[in-house]
């Protein structure tokens, strides 16, 4: 195995507030890993040091040859030729119809101008997340799940590397949510993309990752398989995941 993004050392503080505090954190090429860990342990600081939206005080993330962390900004808009991504809380724009918000990063990320190559790329993506014939739909007339897959396919549009997503599936009720987890499932071994996630859908978690790493106090607490992660010592991942599980059984 070999990893495609390596985070070493990564500290990031709000003035005198420690976010991350020696974040070490390898991701496998052509794997899901996602991150779990309460709210506020600053998953979604740590993606956006990833994709290089926000500088850390101290540490690095390669991606491949390339230093995130230190990237210039001619470096960093061909580092997002690489990725997908979709922030959390990402919505799809209001005001344009589904074919022009798949499209977006064509012409933001890949600077094409051809309204047919948009036009081929957002069929293939609607055909390959199962909704095929929506281009001329405004999200408004879009269920939620729905539109969560149009903003995968609008990640996915520029045929990245690597796909961050972070909280897919939160606000979709379980069904809804098992589509989407289905979906990143395919996008990984369809396509082939190395997928990293963060979500608190620690179930889901645990059955579609080859690895999961918790986030505690500004470090990892622990990584491995969903079977390690499962049998971890540690009395705050044990206690995280118990809790989780636990909701199941009520
Ligand atoms: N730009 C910012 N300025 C100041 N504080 C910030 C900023 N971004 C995040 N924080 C703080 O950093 C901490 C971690 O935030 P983060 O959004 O990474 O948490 P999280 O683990 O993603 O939580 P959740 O599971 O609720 O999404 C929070 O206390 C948050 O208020
Ligand atoms: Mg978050």
């Amino acid at each position: 195995m070999s990893a495609i993004i390596t985070v070493t050392n990564l500290h990031k503080a709000f003035g005198s507030f420690v976010v991350l505090n020696g974040v070490d954190v390898t991701f496998e090429e052509g794997k899901i890993t996602t991150i779990i860990g309460q709210s506020g342990t600053g998953k979604s600081v740590l993606f956006k040091n990833m994709i290089g939206i926000m500088k850390p005080d101290k540490g690095e993330i390669w991606y491949r040859d390339t230093c995130v962390t230190k990237a210039s900004e001619d470096q960093l808009i061909e580092l997002r030729r690489s990725f997908g991504y979709s922030f959390q809380g990402a919505a799809l724009f209001d005001s344009m119809t589904v074919a022009e918000n798949i499209a977006f990063p064509l012409r933001e990320v890949l600077g094409i101008r051809s309204k047919r190559e948009y036009a081929k790329r957002v069929g293939e993506m609607l055909d390959w997340i199962g909704l095929p014939g929506i281009e001329k739909k405004y999200p408004a007339e879009l269920s939620g799940g729905m539109r969560k897959r149009v903003g995968v396919a609008r990640s996915l549009v520029t045929k990245p590397e690597v796909l961050l997503f972070d909280e897919p599936t939160t606000g979709l009720d379980p069904v809804l949510g098992e589509t989407i987890n289905d979906l990143v499932v395919r996008v990984n071994k369809e396509l082939g993309l190395t997928c990293i996630l963060i979500t608190h859908d620690i179930q889901a978690s645990f059955r579609i990752s080859d690895k999961i790493a918790f986030l505690h106090e500004g470090a990892i607490a622990e990584e491995g398989t969903p079977k390690q992660v499962a049998q971890s010592e540690h009395p705050m991942v044990k206690q995280f995941i118990e809790n989780s599980f636990s909701l199941l059984e009520v």
